[in-house]
């Protein structure tokens, strides 16, 4: 993996950018385009957390949590991920789900939920394979999972560090 790895505010530099990452088309019923996501973050500035992945110079993906300061246990989840259709099975997914884990962490937040589209083409094995476990919920034809974030235990065992976006 690149050394140059890292999240990203979305700026008016690279928003056209984030605006025009594509999934493969068979995925684009599993997660909304970016820049609906955007749209979606100017509405609920507070809670919205939406980051690009970059690797060097290279935009690569978008990934957007959401944190409810207001209910207790704090609520973090994964709200959108996306990886660019060129850019999928090089790690960069485990890599925004690692950088969110960290935030959760520094807001003193203790789980990571995520909700996916059961379906062939969805991202069911990607969460699995990072440590999520359905929750048994259903909630709008999505399955509800959820990761339990500790110091020790993200995703790849990494010990938190600031996010630099
Ligand atoms: C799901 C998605 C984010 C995965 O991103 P990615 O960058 O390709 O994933 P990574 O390369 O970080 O993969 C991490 C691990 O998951 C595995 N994995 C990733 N996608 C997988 C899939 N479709 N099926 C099985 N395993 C998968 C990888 O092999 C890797 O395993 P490893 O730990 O043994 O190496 C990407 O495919 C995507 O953007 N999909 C379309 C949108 C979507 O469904 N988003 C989620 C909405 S909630």
């Amino acid at each position: 993996m690149a050394s140059g790895l890292r999240l990203v505010t979305v700026t008016p530099e690279n928003v056209g950018e984030a605006c025009r990452l594509r999934v493969r088309p068979e995925q684009r019923d599993m997660v909304a385009p970016v820049a609906w996501s955007l749209a979606e973050a100017y509405v609920h500035g507070e809670k919205a957390w939406p980051r690009v992945v970059c690797d060097g110079d290279q935009l690569v993906g978008f990934v957007m949590a959401a944190f409810d300061a207001e209910t207790a246990p704090k609520r973090c989840g994964i709200w959108r991920l996306n990886i660019a259709a060129d850019h999928q099975r090089r790690g960069y997914g485990r890599f925004a789900v690692e950088a969110v884990c960290r935030e959760v962490l520094r807001r003193g937040g203790q789980r990571l939920s995520v909700r996916w589209v059961p379906d062939e083409h969805g991202p069911e094995d990607f969460y699995r394979r990072l440590g999520f476990q359905p929750t048994g919920q259903i909630i709008h034809g999505e399955v509800e999972a959820e990761l339990l974030v500790t110091e020790n235990s993200t995703p790849a065992g990494l010990p938190a560090r600031p996010d630099r976006g």
